[in-house]
């Protein structure tokens, strides 16, 4: 069975690959570290370094599957011209399918199936550390330190013990990250229509979004990216809340309307900002466009404020949860093909419609 791996990077290639030989060898997956397959891969992996699009959907031609990743696209053409191309399965790499058009795909009969919890705490300390690294300034120190220059002028962060943290989505990851944030001795409050038992037992308490915006120092965005939380922070939200507090979005992009919390930033309102996510990212992150113009004048503006930091989607980038990632990826092309049940799919599927060729 043929699989197409789009956006493939060095590590998606080792670790994946790591991955397809345990599935016949358990105990030589923990201690090989090569990046080759080997002949006992029950799987042929074709790794393409670019991402997946109506431009290349085509290459997946003779591929049975494709595998993907956050930025690859799969909308509705794609997934036609994949179908006609012989694929029959999808296997995202990544917990979120926002970019997913889940029913055009269900039409086509094709199978869905993502990594839904891949260490959840990889995440959520990633999150805490941009808390810290925004409040406390040490992006700056660094650089300052690097040069000779010593001063702690305009480097004084906030003490974390006994101020409020807002979480919105309190899911995996945010319930990763209150109880991180417990240890530090925060107050915690969070705004989710599902609330979780596990963030009360933490002495969290549940508000209204307002009453989080209005009373919290630093606001951390763990809900997913759909038409209800799309600009979740806009200007109106953003009116709201707390002068002077951090906003920290290692969720998705597309949650916060990028000229809005310029302006925010802008005027003062909103004391600093941390994103690990960026909703035009897709045509930036995961390259090196280090001898380019960058053309996003919003990407641009956002990079000159002193209290921004923005990472490239590496919340994710643990050895940990790239190990979970690519087997996890592994066991649900193992049930399609086994055709049982896969608790990961995210599309309701007649096995008849989609036969398995090996
Ligand atoms: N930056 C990264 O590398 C990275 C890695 C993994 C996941 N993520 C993102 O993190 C998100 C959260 O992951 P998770 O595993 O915790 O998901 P999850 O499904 O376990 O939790 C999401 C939570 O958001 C809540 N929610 C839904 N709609 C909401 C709304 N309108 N307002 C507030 N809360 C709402 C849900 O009820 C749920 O409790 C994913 O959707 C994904 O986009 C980012």
């Amino acid at each position: 069975m043929n699989i197409a791996v789009f956006s493939a990077k060095p590590y998606d290639r080792e670790f994946l690959s790591r991955a397809n030989a345990a599935l016949s060898s358990s105990s030589s997956s923990s201690s090989s570290s090569s990046s080759s397959p080997s002949s006992s891969e029950p799987y042929k992996l074709t790794f393409h370094d670019f991402a997946l699009s109506t431009e290349t959907a085509s290459l997946a031609r003779g591929a049975d599957a494709v595998c993907v990743f956050v930025n690859d696209i799969l909308s509705s053409d794609v997934l036609h011209a994949l179908h006609d191309a012989g694929v029959r399965a999808v296997l995202l790499r990544c917990a979120g399918y926002n970019h997913v058009d889940l029913e055009a795909a269900e039409q086509l009969g094709l199978f869905v199936a993502n990594v839904p919890a891949y260490s959840p705490e990889a995440v959520a300390e990633f999150a805490v550390a941009l808390v810290q690294t925004l409040n406390r300034k040490t992006h700056r120190a660094y650089n300052r330190v690097r040069e000779g220059n010593f001063s702690l002028d305009g480097l004084m962060g906030r003490t974390l013990s006994g101020k409020t943290v807002g979480v919105v989505g309190t899911g995996r990851i945010g319930v990763a990250l209150a109880r991180i944030l417990r240890g530090f001795g925060c107050r915690l409050l969070a705004y989710d229509p599902f609330p979780a038992d596990a963030f009360r037992e933490l002495g969290g308490e549940y508000v209204g979004l307002d009453r989080l915006l209005a009373e919290s120092d630093f606001v951390s965005l763990h809900c997913p990216l759909s038409e209800s939380t799309r600009h979740i922070i806009n200007s109106e939200t953003l009116g709201k809340i707390k002068k002077g507090a951090m906003l920290i979005n290692t969720s998705r992009g597309a949650l916060v309307d990028t000229p809005s919390v310029i302006d925010a930033l802008k005027s003062q309102h909103l004391g600093g900002l941390a994103l690990d996510v960026y909703e035009a990212e897709g045509g930036l992150f995961y390259q090196d466009h280090s001898l380019e113009i960058i053309q996003d004048d919003d990407f641009s503006r956002l990079m000159t404020f002193p209290n921004v930091l923005v990472c490239g989607h590496q919340a994710f980038f643990t050895e940990e949860a790239v190990t979970e990632i690519a087997e996890c990826t592994m066991r649900n092309l193992q049930d399609f093909v086994n055709r049982v049940p896969c608790q990961n799919s995210l599309v309701k599927r007649d096995d008849k419609l989609a036969p398995v060729r090996i």
